[in-house]
């Protein structure tokens, strides 16, 4: 199984408060929010800089700015949005690609509804969604991005079982999975165990 867990201490704690029941959707969405930035900064440690001058009100030395090319974050909706402020306020310029999908609660199987994404084609991609189950939607998501011509890809996401991230390794070797936990297992529904219940029922309030 490759995958890179991100398992910073705030990392762990905030995700205990977002597995609790008791937890709200305030609380729910600011702690997603808050995991989505941090997770940022680990996963992006790879990007390329370029080096420029500055003149400093001391001297003129060398900085680095990112590298020219463009990110772009895409959320699979709906739980996936509650990730893209926290990528956002670290990347303010990351373009936002939306692709609707929603597992059919018999078989399982992801449903798309909806697609848009940003033109660049050579962007360094980060898929998010809070949570790889079966890792249908991940993939499918990722199959699609592919077919429109993206290749540089990531895959963000909150929690994730191992059967999802075998499905996304098996189906999309090329795609680098950071999740903040690896959880044991998933129950005869295709939830996560022990998991944190319907992430996106949680964000929105719904049910
Ligand atoms: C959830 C979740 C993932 C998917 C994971 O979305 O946000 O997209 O399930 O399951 P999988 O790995 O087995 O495909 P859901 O279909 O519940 O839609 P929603 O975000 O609109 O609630
Ligand atoms: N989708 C969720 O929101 N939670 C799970 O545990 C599995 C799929």
């Amino acid at each position: 199984m490759k995958v890179k867990v991100v398992d910073h201490p705030l990392i762990r704690h905030k995700l205990t408060i977002m597995r609790e029941t008791e937890t709200g959707s305030k609380d729910f969405r600011e702690m997603l929010d808050e995991i989505a930035m941090l997770m940022t900064y680990e996963i992006t440690r790879d990007l390329k800089l370029e080096e420029v001058p500055v003149t400093t009100p001391v001297t003129k030395c060398t900085g680095y700015r990112l590298a020219a090319g463009s990110i772009t974050v895409v959320p699979i909706l709906r739980a996936g949005l509650g990730m893209v402020n926290g990528v956002q306020k670290l990347i303010p310029t990351a373009k936002v690609g939306h692709i609707g999908l929603y597992r059919d609660p018999k078989t399982l199987m992801p449903v798309e509804y909806y697609c848009k994404l940003p033109s660049d084609l050579n962007a360094e991609t980060i898929v998010v969604d809070p949570m790889l189950a079966t890792g249908g939607s991940s993939a499918a998501a990722i199959t699609l991005l592919k077919q429109k011509g993206l290749k540089k890809i990531r895959l963000m996401c909150l929690v994730a079982a191992p059967e999802g991230v075998e499905v996304v390794n098996k189906e999309h070797p090329d795609v680098e999975i950071f999740t903040a936990a690896l959880d044991e297992s998933l129950n005869e529904h295709g939830y996560i165990v022990p998991g944190l219940g319907d992430a996106g029922d949680r964000i929105f309030g719904t049910k």
